[in-house]
Parts: structure tokens; sequence; C-alpha cells
């Protein structure tokens, strides 16, 4: 364990005729369940103990540890002190009074407590859709600290996972930041991991357009696709690209074709594909004569299976 160094007091005071209090006081990292004790009649002899061997009698130092030495204050008290507390100073500690009467001790149960600290935590990955992913999270701490997963967008629900995170099958809406905390009585520790989730193309929106000659006219294509598409552009089977009078201007994952001055032969149908390392998928789209009145936001008729098509042409030619 890596320990911040604070030291800590063990108190004993000793007040004749008035309860005597051992008690700790040091920072909030330590918990000690305080004892009492108490001192009737005059002090003659005090030691401190740790568990059973002698620290101090009186203002002998028998142990040899430089990290501990007395506070006194008059004869009222007598406390001890520990510089750069440590996990192995746990234990039980004890202030023996010796008084005319008979020998009265207090005891103190110290518990050393270490807020967790994760050092170890999956790094950020990219993984295909589908892929089982396993993100790891360790950490120190003592009470042992509790693990716990979020994914931040869009809920932040707590996922079921300890030190290990395992997502079966994992889809793009899984894709995110991910935060791992350790919590334990005195803290929290809490790192995050990236995961990138790819996944093939799907044109989920194409608009067709309707232009008079003459006119400028666009034709648009939205896809979604892990790691960014790339698209090109068909006009029946030739493919477009920039040039006198076509403009193909695409961002993110959205592709314009603009035909800066419409003319009779620019009429019909032109495909938009968009393509990455996962997949290619296509779309056609048109380019109307003014009158024709169709619909023009078509909902991407997609040429994946022919069933699509079919449905996709149906929806064209019977204005669906
Ligand atoms: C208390 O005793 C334990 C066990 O002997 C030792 O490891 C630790 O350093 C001691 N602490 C102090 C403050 O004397
Ligand atoms: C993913 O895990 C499931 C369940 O453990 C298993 O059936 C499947 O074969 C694994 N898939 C891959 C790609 O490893
Ligand atoms: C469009 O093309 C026609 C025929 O070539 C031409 O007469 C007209 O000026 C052009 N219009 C524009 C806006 O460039
Ligand atoms: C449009 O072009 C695509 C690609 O060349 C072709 O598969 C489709 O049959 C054409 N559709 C029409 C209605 O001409
Ligand atoms: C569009 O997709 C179909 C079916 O996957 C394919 O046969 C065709 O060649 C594609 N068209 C273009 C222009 O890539
Ligand atoms: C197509 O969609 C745009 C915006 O998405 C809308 O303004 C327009 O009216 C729609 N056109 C038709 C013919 O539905």
């Amino acid at each position: 364990f890596l320990l911040p160094p604070f030291s800590l007091s063990v108190h004993c005071l000793l007040l004749s005729g008035v309860p005597a209090v051992c008690d700790v006081s040091s920072e909030s990292l330590l918990f000690a369940r305080s004892s009492w004790c108490y001192v009737d009649d005059k002090v003659s002899r005090v030691a401190w103990l740790n568990r059973s061997n002698i620290i101090f009698a009186g203002q002998d130092k028998w142990s040899l540890d430089p990290r501990v030495d007395l506070v006194t204050k008059g004869q009222l008290e007598y406390s001890l002190r520990i510089q750069k507390v440590d996990v192995y100073d746990e234990g039980s500690y004890t202030c023996s009074i010796q008084t005319k009467q008979q020998p009265k001790t207090s005891q103190v149960y110290l518990i050393v407590q270490v807020p967790p600290n994760i050092y170890k935590v999956s790094e950020d990955i990219t993984v295909n859709e589908g892929s089982n992913v396993t993100l790891s999270c360790l950490a120190s701490g003592r009470p042992d600290p509790a693990i716990t997963w979020r994914l931040l967008n869009p809920s932040a629900d707590p996922l079921d996972g300890e030190e290990y995170l395992d997502i079966i099958g994992i889809m793009r809406n899984q894709a995110g930041r991910y935060e791992c905390k350790a919590s334990n009585d005195v803290k929290s520790d809490v790192k995050y991991v990236n995961v990138v989730v790819n996944y093939p193309p799907t044109i989920k929106k194409t608009q067709s357009s309707e232009t008079q000659v003459g006119r400028m006219g666009t034709l648009q294509c939205d896809a979604t696709a892990v790691p960014t598409p790339e698209f090109e552009w068909y006009r029946d089977d030739k493919r477009l690209s920039n040039s006198q009078g076509i403009n193909i201007q695409i961002s993110g994952t959205t592709a314009i074709l603009v035909i800066a001055n419409v003319t009779e032969e620019d009429y019909g149908n032109y495909t938009c594909v968009a393509a990455n390392r996962l997949g290619v998928q296509n779309a056609s789209l048109f380019l109307y004569r003014p009158g024709t009145g169709r619909d023009i936001n078509g909902s991407a008729c997609v040429s994946q299976s022919l069933w699509l098509l079919l449905a996709c042409f149906a929806c064209l030619f019977f204005k669906c």
C-alpha cells in the first residue's frame, strides 16, 4: 500500500477526580474506538503500551521507533503521538496508570484505513459490434473497496459488474465512456474507459429532389456508421466526381450532391454509397422533373435485399 504520511495522537488525560479520556485524534483517515479510564487518586506511574510492548514508561522511551513520541501537558496529559501512521500500527494501545490504590488501564483500538486506489484499469478500446468485451478495474484500500461501473451516456445507470465488467455481444448503443468507481468508508477513486463500437453503415435517410431545368438541384444522403463512412455517388452506373456543374459535399455522416444547373439529362436515378471497413450500403435517390409530385423524402431505398428493393420501388411507383 502507498500510504499518505500523516500523524496521530493517542491522548490520555490524567485528571484527578474526573474521568480520564483516552482518545485518538488524527486526520479522518483513521478511526479508533475510544475507551474511558477513571483516575480517582494521585497518579504515581504511567506507561504506554503497543499490544503488550512498553513504548513509554513515564518519560523513558523503550521503543526504538523514531515515529513515536510523548505529548505531555503538565501533570494532566500523557499522550502518545505516532507520526506517519501505517497499516502495521493497527491494534490496541494501552495507557496504564498506577494510582496509590491499584493499577488502571485504558485501551484504544486503532484501525488504520486506507483510501481506495485504482491501480489498474482497462485501456480505451475499439471493438466491432457483437464482440464480447471485458473491462477490468482493480483497486487497493482498507477496508477492501467496492467496485461499481456505469456507462455515463445516456442514463448513467449502474451496471452489473465488479472488478470485471463483462459485455456479451456489445451493441452500438453500449459505446461511450465507462466509469469505474472504487469506494470504501474513507473515500472513493474513479477512473474511466472509453469504448468505441464499430459497425457498418446504415443509410437512414435520403432526400430526393424536384428541380426545374436551370436551377440548382441537391440530393442528400444520411448514414450512421463507425468509423465515419466514405461516400460515393453514382448516376446509374457511372461514378460521379467533383467536376463542372457537380459538387459533392461530405461532412461526417452526411453526403450532399449538388447539381449547379439542372438540365433535362440530369433527371433520373442516382445512387449514394456509404462504406467503411465493416460494410457497404447503397440507396437510390431521384432527381425529378417538377410536377411529378412525389414524396422526395425517401426513407432509404436500400438495396440490401431483393424484398426491400421491391418494397422500395413499390413505394416509389405507387406513392405510398
Ligand atoms: C506496534 O506493534 C507492531 C507489531 O509489533 C509494530 O509493527 C508497529 O510498528 C508498532 N507501532 C508503534 C506505533 O509502536
Ligand atoms: C461471447 O460470449 C458468449 C457467451 O459466453 C459465447 O457464447 C460467444 O461464443 C462469445 N462470442 C465470441 C465472439 O467470442
Ligand atoms: C444553365 O445552363 C443553361 C444552358 O447551358 C444556360 O443558358 C444558363 O445560363 C445556365 N444557368 C446558370 C444559372 O448558370
Ligand atoms: C437506380 O440505380 C440503381 C443502381 O444503379 C439500380 O440498382 C436501380 O435499379 C435503379 N432504379 C431505377 C428505378 O432505375
Ligand atoms: C448497390 O447494392 C447492390 C446490392 O448490394 C449492388 O449489387 C450494387 O452494385 C450497389 N450499387 C453501387 C452503385 O454500388
Ligand atoms: C421533406 O422533409 C423536409 C424536412 O425534413 C420538409 O420540410 C419537407 O416538407 C418534406 N417534403 C415532403 C414532400 O414531404
